[in-house]
């Protein structure tokens, strides 16, 4: 299979590597001899009050190059560019609830911090050959449904007034329920988040751009990655820290709905793999491709799960409370990642959490102020009753 180390290509940037997938990427790349260099700002959501200290970028230290910079800086970017052949693009804020109200910083973080890497990239005399974009399934909004008799369905966001009055799963004009299906990279992009419009964004702005001035790209629709180095400290995003959170520290968990809505949980490592051969393979150059288990799994079933591997005996509430933005179903059709990637992921949903549960049962106990983030949200008028 065709190689871009033909291209050689050994200066890698990762924008946000100090961050959860960016931290675990930087490493492997680090013991597979890439020279890697980090942009990152350190973001305090991420790595708390005192980010120098956080384990993530611990974690780096002395590893990498690391340059403690803003996306949205020029000279930042300008700076972490020179001399890289690859750009690893991951810097973003990443809440979906939290982007429905902090529009502006979203769109400047997200939006115009990819357009300024780019303007850089076409500005400036570099020797970057190719972008790898962490995009989201968020660009889906609701992926791909079928129904009884097997047509297709990509349904925008369900009506309030109907989730409201109890029901949550997805219905067509005809009121039947439809049965969610693995989401190709061909199902309509109609995201439910302004979180999911900016990936959006950045997509078609690294695709138009990089074609342009003849520099390949990858843009990876990541389902919910998890495992170990997640942080802990985000209550916006990350539903495995959040609840693990609440359960050692003997609080109920609000399930939201019903319960029964899905996700795709792809563990880390795998994550990992799967971006750097997306970034070594030249068959994935100019191709968008997910990245996902193509397993749903219930947000009830990871709730109990999770508090059987804590052995806490903490109330599970399925409350009713939904917030507006987030989808029911999603999870991935991984034919073109097996086609391009040659890869499948290995760790099972049950073997991850293992090691994450293990892990955070070694991290210092806090509190992610989980309850105030979502009395920010309801507040906001985002999270409904
Ligand atoms: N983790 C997931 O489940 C998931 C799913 C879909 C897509 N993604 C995408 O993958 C990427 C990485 O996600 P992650 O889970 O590692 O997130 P993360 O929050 O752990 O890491 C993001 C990193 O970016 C840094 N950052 C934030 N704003 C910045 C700025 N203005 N300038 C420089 N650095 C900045 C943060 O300090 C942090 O270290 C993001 O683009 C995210 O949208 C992640």
């Amino acid at each position: 299979m065709g190689s871009n180390k033909s291209m050689s290509l050994k200066n890698i940037l990762i924008t946000g590597g100090a961050g959860f997938i960016g931290s675990n990427l930087a490493l492997k790349l680090v013991s597979r001899g890439y020279s890697v260099t980090v942009l990152d700002n350190l973001s305090e959501q991420i790595h708390g009050a005192n980010p120098e200290k956080s384990s993530l970028y611990q974690s780096i230290l002395g590893k990498v190059i690391f340059i403690k910079g803003d996306i949205t800086q020029r000279k930042d970017v300008e700076q972490a560019i020179e001399g890289q052949d690859a750009i690893i693009h991951l810097a973003a804020e990443t809440g979906t609830g939290q982007s429905m109200y902090s529009i502006e910083k979203y769109n400047h973080v997200n939006v115009s911090g990819t357009a300024l890497l780019l303007d850089i990239l076409v500005n400036q005399k570099n020797s970057v050959k190719k972008v790898v974009l962490a995009s989201s399934r968020a660009v889906y909004g609701e992926g791909k449904y079928v129904n009884s008799q097997s047509k297709s369905f990509y349904p925008k966001s369900r009506s309030v007034e109907l989730m409201q009055t109890g029901n949550f799963e997805m219905i067509n004009i005809s009121g039947e329920i439809l049965k969610p299906c693995a989401t190709d990279e061909n199902s309509k992009l109609h995201p439910t988040s302004f979180y999911g419009l900016t990936k959006l964004q950045q997509e078609q702005m690294v695709k138009m751009v990089c074609e342009s001035i003849g520099i390949n790209f990858v843009i990876l629709r990541y389902q919910n990655v998890f495992g170990v180095g997640q942080s802990l400290v985000n209550p916006y995003t990350g539903i495995l820290s959040i609840f693990s959170n609440l359960i050692l520290n003997g609080k109920a968990l609000n399930i939201f709905e019903d319960g029964l809505m899905t996700r795709d949980f792809i563990n880390i490592e795998d994550t990992v793999e799967l971006t750097i051969r997306s970034l070594e393979l030249a068959i994935a150059n100019n191709e968008t491709i997910n990245i996902g288990t193509g397993i749903a799994t219930n947000v009830l079933k990871v709730a109990n799960v999770l508090a059987n591997a804590y052995e806490k005996n903490v109330p599970v509430e399925v409350s009713g409370d939904f917030r507006i933005g987030d989808i029911r179903h999603n999870f991935a059709d991984l034919d073109q990642a097996k086609r391009l990637l040659d890869f499948q992921p290995k760790v099972s949903f049950e073997k991850g959490i293992r090691d994450f549960t293990n892990w955070v049962l070694q991290q210092p106990r806090i509190d992610s102020h989980f309850n105030q983030s979502l009395q920010e949200i309801k507040d906001k008028g985002f999270l409904k009753s």
